[in-house]
């Protein structure tokens, strides 16, 4: 295991001190994310009760492969945390998400869970967010008018152009979602005000949704090699 990973690992470990037996748990997406799930995993096969609500495919298939109990999308009701990872955060615990493409599932989680723990090495901590691309969701028909209106928001906000792209696969194909939906990057390279961009964006019709989580993460927890920190953390 590499440094990085075992630094993921480490608040992947802390953030499993936070659940208790009996908590419906949402279950983000990423390498952050996997070793969270692999150690709740591990406690499951020692008669821990729990049950998953993961946030992509690549999760649900995980989590199940672990015995991980995952009820039916339409069963669960309340969610008490939701552990993920993020891209970048900063100081007021605002996120980017969406590197691994699972921002609309994980938003809808997180949203509706009663906390979100987020889990990160301590690169992630940014003093201004925005040099991960953020991605923006988008629905495929329609798709140059709707980059025409994210460029215009981005204009409009930022006070300036920027560049973006279009997502794509491993195999150079575009990136599908789980929802059926592409990926935008938009290389904003410093966001000054992430709640006038994430409004902007969220108002044009073709965006279903944008990787700016503002006010929804209750603390983050990373680890790197001055140990383990919460940031954040008054719930
Ligand atoms: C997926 C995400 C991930 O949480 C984010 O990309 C961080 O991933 P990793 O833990 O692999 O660095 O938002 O959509």
């Amino acid at each position: 295991m590499s440094e990085q990973d075992a630094w993921k690992r480490a608040a992947a470990k802390a953030a499993l001190e936070e659940i208790t037996d009996g908590m419906t748990v949402g279950l983000g997406t990423g390498s952050t994310a996997a070793h969270f799930i692999d150690l709740l995993g591990e406690r499951v096969a020692q008669g821990f009760k729990v049950q998953g609500v993961p946030t992509s495919e690549a999760s649900a298939a995980q989590a199940k492969a672990l015995g991980i109990h995952l009820p039916e999308m339409h069963d669960v009701e309340t969610i008490h945390v939701t552990v993920d990872g993020t891209d970048e955060f900063d100081s007021q615990l605002r996120l980017i998400k969406g590197g691994g493409g699972a921002l609309l599932r994980e938003k809808i989680i997180a949203g509706a869970s009663q906390r979100m723990i987020v889990i990160a090495d301590d690169s992630k901590l940014v003093d201004h967010l925005g040099a991960f691309a953020l991605p923006v969701e988008v629905v495929p028909f329609g798709l140059p008018l709707t980059a025409g209106a994210v460029a215009n928001a981005c204009r409009y906000v930022l006070g300036r152009d920027i560049e973006m792209d279009m997502r794509l696969d491993k195999d150079e194909r575009v990136f599908v979602t789980d929802g059926g939906h592409y990926i935008l990057d938009l290389k904003a390279e410093k966001i000054e005000q992430p709640e006038a961009l994430a409004i902007a964006l969220a108002g044009i019709p073709g965006v279903v949704d944008h990787g700016l989580f503002l006010g929804m993460a209750s603390k983050v927890i990373t680890a790197g090699p001055d140990g383990v920190k919460h940031h954040g953390g008054v719930n």
